[in-house]
């Protein structure tokens, strides 16, 4: 079975509809066709928040919580916990001896982080080099990502095809490294809330998968909708209008005929906002209940959520030690001990 290796930075603690639509539903889906390894990479979370590891640990407890109430199956997924995996380090320093400097430099994503403020650290650089090790090690042959990730993927690529080529594997004749394939999801970016193309935490425009039944009702009492509509009898547009595409999410195959009938009622001018907002929030309460749900479930059993990320990471942790094994040996470092 190929193997799927993709993780967050726990820098948040608590998903919202947007991460489940761009991420977490597909490796719901991913999970039955792959073996799947969901890495939690507070390392690299401390490249921005060094010193926080306090709130990390937090963080990780809300990402566990998180994934195993959308139906992300212990049984199917090892989730990793990268700070607990010293391989990581190790072959993260090799991965820096095969690294162009000036290619750490031109990474986007850094000038991003720069210009947001991160202090310019070699953390900070180091951060692709880093990620190739979390994928490297596993062996990983896909990588789930999002667009802003990808040239970190790539990267990767580059990497395990010039190890491979410098140090031809000694015993089985075969190269050390799968090559890694990124993943790019096509699904296009819920909107938030307040109608702007994002939904993020930090501009207050999400719904979370941990709000209550009423929190859902009111935020989405509150949607923006179409500004052009004064009246309920003045025909509105249904294209880019967040509560039809939230509909277009979240609806079940029920649901369908329902929301067609009101997409034409709605150009038409023939029903309410708060009619198609007030079914919205029960499409979203429905969808959600499941989850809510899961989610308590696991609450109740903080023990057993810490027992699937420790044994997860041992796992990992039994891979990766293999492959810094053949890494070494292939490179001739296995001398002496
Ligand atoms: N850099 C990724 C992000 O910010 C998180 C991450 C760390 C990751 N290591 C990884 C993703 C390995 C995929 C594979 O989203």
């Amino acid at each position: 079975m190929k193997r799927i290796l993709t993780g967050d930075r726990p820098t948040l603690n608590s998903f919202h509809l947007g991460n489940y639509i761009g991420s977490l539903k597909n490796r719901v889906k991913l999970q039955e066709e792959y073996e799947t390894y969901i890495l939690i990479a507070d390392l690299h979370a401390l490249t921005t928040h060094f010193d926080k590891a306090e709130a990390l640990k937090e963080n990780i407890k809300g990402l566990m919580l998180g994934y195993l109430s959308v139906g992300l199956d212990p049984k199917k997924v090892t989730f990793v916990l990268q700070s607990k995996l010293p391989e990581t380090e190790e072959l993260a320093y090799i991965i820096s001896l095969l690294t162009q400097r000036a290619v750490l430099e031109r990474q986007p994503a850094l000038k991003e982080k720069l210009d947001q403020g991160s202090e310019d650290t070699l953390g900070l650089y180091y951060y692709p080099v880093l990620m190739a090790a979390d994928i490297l090690l596993p062996k990983a042959n896909l990588v789930p990502v999002g667009k802003d990730q990808k040239a970190h993927v790539e990267f990767t690529r580059d990497i395990a095809i010039k190890f491979n080529n410098l140090y031809p594997s000694a015993s089985s004749g075969q190269v050390v490294f799968p090559i890694p394939e990124p993943l790019i999801g096509e699904v296009p970016t819920l909107p938030g809330t307040d109608g702007q193309s994002k939904m993020g935490k930090s501009l207050n425009n999400a719904i979370f998968l941990t709000d209550s039944k009423e929190e859902v009702e009111k935020k989405v009492m509150g949607m923006y909708t179409d500004p052009t509509r004064i009246r309920a009898t003045d025909p509105g547009h249904v294209e880019g209008n967040p509560v039809f595409i939230y509909l277009d999410a979240f609806g079940t195959e029920g649901d369908k005929a329902q929301v067609t009938s009101y997409k034409e009622q709605y150009t038409k001018g023939q029903v309410g906002d708060i009619e198609v907002k007030k079914y919205l929030a029960q499409v979203l309460n429905n969808f959600l209940e499941p989850i809510r749900k899961k989610r308590a479930e696991y609450e109740g059993q903080p023990e057993l959520v810490e027992k699937i990320l420790k044994e997860g990471t041992q796992k990992a942790r039994f891979e990766a030690q293999k492959t810094l094994a053949e890494v070494k040996k292939a490179m001739k470092l296995d001398y002496f001990m």
